[in-house]
């Protein structure tokens, strides 16, 4: 039996196309019910869940393989196998401020930044040397910046009109991100005889 964690959000629909053309379908359409485990076929079972935690997942072994953001494998710090680039779900995680500020701390004070990513946030100002004050939130980070919690945020970017539309503008990028496949490692063994054709077959 393979399990697969099929993440909740944008990359969901993409991420069952890939499935699907690789010959692997749920028996019912996610989001149909509330069951968070469906069965695909005699040999497999998807189990649906947030993307962020779709890397835990995966390395402690409750999920064979996943799909999530490399954004996602990076700020887990899990120790994963990540086969396949998908290259859908691309979008940036940069650093933006209110349009006309400058992201120059004040004397005597850290820069404060909003973000979903205090991990990634925090090793890419350590490797400037920028003392930085994390405020770690849950969604909506842009709001951080605008209503004057923080200095600066750093999320994703798709399109750039959550920015637009919120007066910001990008002053940095740390990452660019698409969807990758996510393996556990001993799964990648012990299950070899199922998982080489699905890999093949996903590309
Ligand atoms: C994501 C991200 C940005 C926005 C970027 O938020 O955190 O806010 O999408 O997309 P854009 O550049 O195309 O505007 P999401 O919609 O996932 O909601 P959240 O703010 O609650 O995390």
């Amino acid at each position: 039996m393979l399990t697969v964690a099929l993440p909740k959000g944008r990359l969901q629909k993409p991420a069952l196309e890939r499935f699907a053309r690789a010959g692997l379908t749920p028996d019912e359409e996610p989001g149909s019910s509330r069951r968070l485990i469906i069965p695909a076929g005699a040999g497999a079972r998807f189990v649906v869940l947030k993307d962020a935690d779709v890397p835990l997942y995966v390395e402690r072994g409750a999920a064979d393989l996943g799909v999530c953001g490399l954004d996602q494998v990076l700020e887990s710090g899990a120790d994963l196998l990540t086969p396949i680039d998908f290259g859908f779900g691309r979008c940036r995680l940069c650093l933006a401020v209110p349009r006309g500020s400058s992201v120059s701390a004040e004397l005597g004070r850290s820069l404060r930044v909003a973000t979903k990513y205090p991990r990634l946030t925090s090793q890419w100002f350590a490797r400037r040397g920028v003392p930085v004050d994390l405020v770690h939130l849950a969604g909506s980070v842009e709001l951080a910046a605008v209503s004057g919690l923080t200095d600066a945020i750093v999320d994703l970017v798709e399109t750039g009109r959550t920015l637009e539309e919120n007066g910001l503008s990008v002053v940095d990028e740390l990452l660019q991100i698409s969807a990758r496949l996510v393996v556990n490692r001993a799964a990648y063994r012990l299950k070899v005889e199922a998982m080489l054709p699905l890999l093949e077959a996903l590309g």
